[in-house]
């Protein structure tokens, strides 16, 4: 196991100019939901639902970073990293989710752009991360399609504030998982169990993400990504019937976002029931919109999946197989970092062409409370160097950004997973870097020229 003390300072085997980030969201660390006019969103709402919550959490407080941000930029200087992804949150800016912007929300944003910028830290929103106004999930959230338009104006706002110093967007943050978990299945906010129904809720994300692309390419952005939740699938044997299971999940979980962003069309959805170019919710000239739009895709990777096929009466086509034999993280996730590798070289033989420049916008681990984390450090090594190989092997990969900064509200999971470079004593706010944060600032040092 590698450790800080004895580890050599040798970088990675990396592209010049290599970015290096930390990650973290909105509502599982700002706390302050109550203050400067901000407006409830559908994770308030979820999380003060009896029994939607491990332990009764709520994001009420998380890591108080509305208070300490400025105590949170130093970190992120100490640690030596260039870029930092957070998120917006849209009850902030548009405390009902539509009309004129609340100006205290957006100060907020805006302070800490200025702070990031003088760390020589470059900012990277992100515009949705999970926190919808609940004022429009009662209007229907992602299943209406008026929801794309609103997260076009809120974008187009936030844009007129920032876009002077913001360069990088992200639009959208996992949308496959937000629609899985939150209308699939139910186990995230807004809390919908409609499992195949949920479908309109990906393309409205899409089309809203089509529309915000639109604005911030007029605003002069230089780069606009998506930040997809991806895994690379395997059947669980050469049988036809897990080999077809596999290809329907992966295009589930991967092709269904992916392929309108860089085709302009779904994929073959006829697994579901669905002819791809007869999709109810698809209006002429959504495609256009959407594909295209990216000039650079954000890939978040945890783990790979193995499916096999359901029986016949199931409601979904596959099942999905535990991994075995590798080590797991706290959360119980197999750890295979050479899984990244396959993932983007697999993009790059799917896409070609299409594929823009990658940013792994996030990759991390949960880890016990203690400040000495050697599964993280070996967690981080591993996966950094998955992405070199896939770099060697012609990916152009051009970032990457540890999830997360600080341990944090792990939405379903409360408190309980703790993902940070930095611990966090939630009962006072303080916080202590890991040996991880020590380990990582040494290494990315030791890449810098000079
Ligand atoms: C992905 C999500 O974007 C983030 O919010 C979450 O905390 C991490 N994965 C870990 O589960």
């Amino acid at each position: 196991m590698t450790s800080p003390a004895t580890s050599p300072a040798t970088p990675w085997d990396l592209p010049a100019g290599f970015s290096w980030g930390t990650a973290t969201a909105a509502y599982q660390i700002e706390g302050a939901v109550d203050e400067d006019g901000r407006g409830p969103s559908v994770w308030d709402t979820f999380c003060a639902e009896p029994g939607r919550i491990r332990d009764g959490h709520t994001g009420a407080v998380a890591c108080d970073h509305y208070h300490r941000w400025a105590e949170d930029v130093d970190l992120m200087a100490g640690l030596g990293v260039d870029a930092y992804r957070f998120s917006i949150a849209w009850p902030r800016v548009q405390p009902d989710g539509r009309g004129r912007p609340n100006p205290a929300g957006l100060d907020f944003y805006d302070r800490l752009v200025d702070a990031l910028i003088a760390r020589g830290i470059t900012p990277t929103p992100t515009l949705f991360h999970w926190d919808l106004p609940q004022a429009l999930e009662d209007d229907g959230g992602w299943l209406a399609r008026d929801t794309a338009t609103r997260f076009a104006d809120y974008a187009g706002h936030v844009a007129d504030r920032l876009g002077d110093r913001v360069r990088t967007w992200i639009t959208l943050n996992e949308p496959f998982i937000h629609m899985a978990w939150g209308y699939a299945l139910g186990v995230h906010a807004p809390g919908h169990a409609l499992l195949l129904d949920a479908l309109p809720a990906a393309h409205h994300q899409l089309l809203g993400h089509g529309l915000a692309a639109r604005l911030l390419r007029e605003a002069g952005a230089e780069r606009i990504l998506v930040s997809n939740n991806l895994t690379p699938v395997t059947a669980a044997s050469e049988s036809e019937a897990d080999r077809a299971a596999a290809a329907a999940y992966d295009t589930l979980h991967n092709r269904l976002f992916t392929d309108p962003l860089l085709l302009g069309r779904y994929p073959d959805l006829a697994a579901y029931g669905h002819d791809r170019d007869a999709l109810p919710f698809v209006e002429p000239g959504d495609l256009d919109l959407i594909g295209g739009s990216l000039t650079g895709l954000g890939v978040n990777y945890y783990n790979p999946t193995v499916i096999a096929a359901a029986e016949p009466d199931a409601a979904l086509p596959f099942t999905t197989v535990e991994i075995t034999g590798v080590p797991r993280t706290a959360f119980d996730w197999p750890v295979v970092p050479e899984g990244l590798t396959t993932l983007l070289t697999g993009l790059g033989a799917r896409y070609g062409d299409a594929l823009p420049p990658i940013w792994i916008t996030e990759n991390g681990c949960s880890t016990a409370e203690g400040r000495d984390d050697p599964e993280r450090i070996a967690f981080l090594d591993g996966h950094i160097a998955a992405v070199a190989a896939a770099g060697k092997a012609g990916i152009d990969v051009r970032g990457y950004y540890v999830w997360s900064l600080l341990d944090n509200f792990e939405w379903a999971e409360g408190y309980s997973q703790r993902f940070g470079l930095i611990h966090v004593d939630f009962a006072t706010g303080t916080r202590t870097p890991r040996a991880s944060y020590h380990w990582l600032r040494e290494r990315i040092g030791a890449g810098r020229p000079g």
